[in-house]
């Protein structure tokens, strides 16, 4: 078995590789002088290939196809931990299309199995064409925050939608969890009904699957610091940190901000790599 990866995810890539105890196979990127994207796998492959890359923008996308396409003669794992377009997961509006389900066709061809992690919504999954393996990271931000020494945490989700994964962090330290009310306004405005919690001189852990614009972050720590939290921090598994949003959190008084490495970042303090790997061997 052999690794090859993107641009945006090599460090989750040789992590991956290391833990797998295979080699990452060097690619070569470059661009054509229209701005096209071009890649050359640089060396030979095996019958078996895991393919590692986060779709975090547009380019990520195409060159995650590129590669996808060069490996084609090989059986394909396709490991996308970060999959970009999954929160346009259904039609909102008329007119608007399913995005999460082209991004997911698009990257079904010539792959046997793909795995993502904390995929935002399950049923996205059955988009792909090939078998799917959605991983959670919950028990590793739970480790990461047993590292931190907070006492008495209450380890808080923005929405309903992300109840589920608080409570499984919040397991992983004996912690109390809760969750907010959400209701989203724009892309970067969200409103929360105030909810009264025991937070008072605590500190507050924030968990979500995405971070983009920080909207509902910011929304949240303002509410919590009314309601006397002596601190609060966020933890989410995709940092994706649209338009200045990490320090634009900061600003807000959120004291502590990490992620994890599906989207590779200085604040990326826990690593996704362990999971994949453990799900590659039983693929
Ligand atoms: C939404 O359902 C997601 O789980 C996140 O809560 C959302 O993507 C966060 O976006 P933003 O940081 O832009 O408020």
């Amino acid at each position: 078995m052999k690794v090859v990866c993107t641009e945006k995810s090599q460090i989750l890539a040789v992590r991956i590789a290391d833990q797998l105890g295979v080699q990452a196979v060097e690619t070569r990127f470059a661009r054509f002088p229209d701005g096209e994207l071009y890649l050359q796998v640089a060396g030979p492959l095996d019958d078996e290939t895991v393919i590692v890359g986060s779709v975090t923008d547009n380019d990520a996308f195409i060159q995650l196809m590129l590669l996808i396409d060069a490996c084609e003669a090989t059986t394909n794992t396709l490991v996308v931990p970060y999959l970009g377009y999954a929160r346009q997961d259904k039609k909102f509006k008329d007119g608007e299309p399913v995005s999460a389900r082209v991004a997911a066709r698009a990257l079904s061809r010539g792959v046997s199995d793909v795995i993502t992690v904390n995929i935002h919504e399950k049923e996205i999954a059955r988009y792909f064409d090939a078998v799917a393996h959605d991983l959670s990271l919950a028990v590793d931000i739970g480790d990461y925050l047993k590292g931190q020494g907070f006492a008495d945490p209450l380890i808080l989700a923005p929405d309903s939608g992300a109840a589920d994964f608080a409570t499984e962090i919040a397991s992983e330290g004996c912690w109390q969890a809760d969750y907010l009310k959400k209701t989203r306004i724009s892309g970067e405005e969200v409103r929360m009904e105030p909810k009264n919690f025991d937070v008072k001189g605590r500190e507050v852990v924030i968990v979500d699957d995405i971070i983009s614009t920080g909207g509902t972050l910011a929304t949240a720590t303002k509410m919590l610091y009314d309601q006397g939290a002596a601190g609060v921090h966020a933890a989410c598994v995709h940092g994706v940190f649209t338009g200045g949003a990490y320090v634009r959190l900061r600003a807000a008084g959120v004291k502590s901000l990490v992620c994890s490495d599906t989207i590779e970042r200085a604040c990326s303090a826990f690593t996704a790599a362990n999971r994949i790997a453990e799900a590659l061997k039983k693929c």
